[in-house]
């Protein structure tokens, strides 16, 4: 069976378990999946009843899958993601956000835990993503293009949009959260960076770095959905402070910093 066949059978998985198609898709980053279970009439699907559907297996990580109503809005909420460092091939961790595509969804929020690499940060900060650079190796179209998901070679001026962009700004400005922009460096991770190759990421113009979000960004380009990407920045990027990473810092931030989230993603999607 094809890959889109696969896909188009879980959307359809999905399609017959609730009551509307929902308009837009959040995927919740590591310690942010709170916000899936904030939703109103929600109709929760565990990824493994979803055919084909990758399990995530990652502590903090969640796997299911939420069709629920906020300010009005049908959301589907992803609380757990599959990542390149687990051995993913790349298609499996865009999987998801290919199925919401094929839903029908149109927007598509994209949220992670990433380090700082600019050190203007502090840490528990949110940053909005201007644009990103890929850095983990691969690129979720390698392979031979299925025309009914997109181009061969797609366009990648405005991965994230201006236009989501600017009602971030707004729902920022509206809750009295400062709400920094930057670029996004992808990795694939495991390991945490090494203070040299933050230096590295500091000199080649990015802000922040995490091992998610870039390949589902392009898969949701390739499917000419428009995506929004936010950073909650867990902690400093390796070498800034004189202390070593670790991931349930990255865990404890996230979620003391999930009231302002949910705010601020219940504010955006209130304006979409
Ligand atoms: N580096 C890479 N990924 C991350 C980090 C980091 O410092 N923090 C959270 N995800």
């Amino acid at each position: 069976m094809s890959y889109y066949d696969q896909v188009k059978d879980a959307a359809d998985a999905i399609r017959s378990r609730i009551p509307e198609v929902p308009q837009v898709g959040v995927v919740l980053g590591s310690g942010l999946g709170d916000f899936a279970s904030s939703l109103d009439a929600p109709v929760t699907m565990p990824y493994g009843e979803l055919p084909y559907w990758p399990a995530s297996r990652v502590v903090g990580h969640e796997g299911k899958l939420v069709v629920g109503k906020t300010r009005g809005r049908t959301i589907a909420a992803l609380a757990g993601r599959s990542h390149l460092y687990e051995g993913r091939d790349v298609r499996a961790v865009t999987f998801a956000v290919r199925a919401l595509g094929l839903l029908g969804v149109r927007t598509l929020i994209l949220t992670n835990a990433a380090g700082g690499v600019n050190t203007g940060f502090s840490r528990g900060a949110l940053m909005v993503i201007d644009d990103h650079i890929n850095l983990m190796g691969s690129n979720p179209l390698v392979g031979e293009n299925d025309e009914r998901f997109g181009a061969r070679f797609p366009d990648m001026t405005e991965v994230y949009s201006s236009r989501l962009r600017g009602i971030a700004d707004r729902q920022g400005t509206a809750i009295a959260l400062p709400l920094p922009h930057g670029i996004y460096a992808g990795v694939l991770g495991p390991s945490y960076e090494t203070p040299a190759e933050i230096r590295y990421l500091r000199t080649i113009g990015a802000d922040a770095v995490g091992m998610s979000t870039v390949p589902e960004a392009i898969a949701a380009r390739h499917m000419r959905m428009d995506v929004l990407g936010i950073s909650c920045i867990t902690n400093m990027a390796a070498g800034v402070l004189p202390q070593p990473l670790d991931h349930a810092e990255v865990m404890e931030t996230a979620r003391r910093i999930r009231g302002q989230f949910t705010a601020l993603l219940e504010g955006i999607i209130g304006q979409l």
